[in-house]
C-alpha cells in the first residue's frame, strides 16, 4: 500500500549546492531502487522532505535519514496512507522555498520551515503548492537539473 512521509530537520552545515547535490546523488540511487519519489525542500539551514512509496521502504530510508550526520532534530511531520504519488515524476526533486510560498498557502508570518513540525495540513498544502509551480513553470520541475547543480544522470 502507497503511503507517503513528512518530515522536518535542521542542517548541520551550511546548505550548498555540493551539499545537495550529493544528497541527491544518493536519493537517486537508493530510491530508484526502491520504488521511492519525492520532494525536498530547503529554506534557511532547514530541511522539510516527502517521500512516498512502500511503508517497509519509506521506513528504511527514514531510519538513515535519522542517522546521517548532515541534518539533526529530525521530526516526523506525517505517515499516512495515499492514494496516488504527488511527485511521480522523480525519485527526488528539490526546491528552495521562502516566505512567499509561505503566504501563498495562508501561513502568514511565518518566516522558516519549522512550523510545519506541527503543522501536518500546512506541510501537504506547501506541497502541493510546489508540485503546482512546477506543473505551470515546467523549466522549475528540473530547478535542480540546471547549471547550479547539474542533472542527476
Ligand atoms: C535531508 C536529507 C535527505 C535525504 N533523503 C534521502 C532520500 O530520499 N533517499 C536516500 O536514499 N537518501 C537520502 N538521504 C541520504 C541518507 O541519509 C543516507 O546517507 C544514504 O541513503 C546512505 O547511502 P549509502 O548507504 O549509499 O552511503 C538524505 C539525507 C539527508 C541529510
Amino acid at each position: 500500500m502507497l503511503h507517503h512521509l513528512i518530515y522536518h530537520s535542521y542542517a548541520t552545515s551550511e546548505i550548498t549546492a555540493p551539499f545537495i547535490e550529493g544528497i541527491l546523488k544518493e536519493c537517486k540511487k537508493f530510491n530508484l531502487k526502491n520504488d521511492i519519489s519525492g520532494c525536498l525542500l530547503v529554506n534557511q539551514q532547514q530541511f522539510t522532505q516527502l517521500i512516498e512509496g512502500e511503508q517497509a521502504s519509506l521506513n528504511k530510508i527514514f531510519s538513515l535519514i535519522k542517522a546521517d550526520k548532515r541534518n539533526y532534530d529530525v521530526c516526523l511531520i506525517e505517515n499516512k496512507i495515499i492514494e496516488r504519488r504527488l511527485f511521480p515524476m522523480s525519485p527526488m526533486v528539490y526546491e528552495v522555498v521562502g516566505i512567499d510560498d509561505f503566504n501563498k498557502i495562508g501561513a502568514k508570518g511565518k518566516t522558516d520551515l519549522s512550523f510545519l513540525r506541527q503543522q501536518p495540513e500546512q506541510a501537504a498544502l506547501l506541497f502541493g503548492h510546489v508540485k503546482k509551480l512546477m506543473e505551470q513553470e515546467p523549466m522549475r520541475q528540473g530547478l535542480w537539473h540546471n547549471a547550479r547543480l547539474g542533472p542527476l544522470a
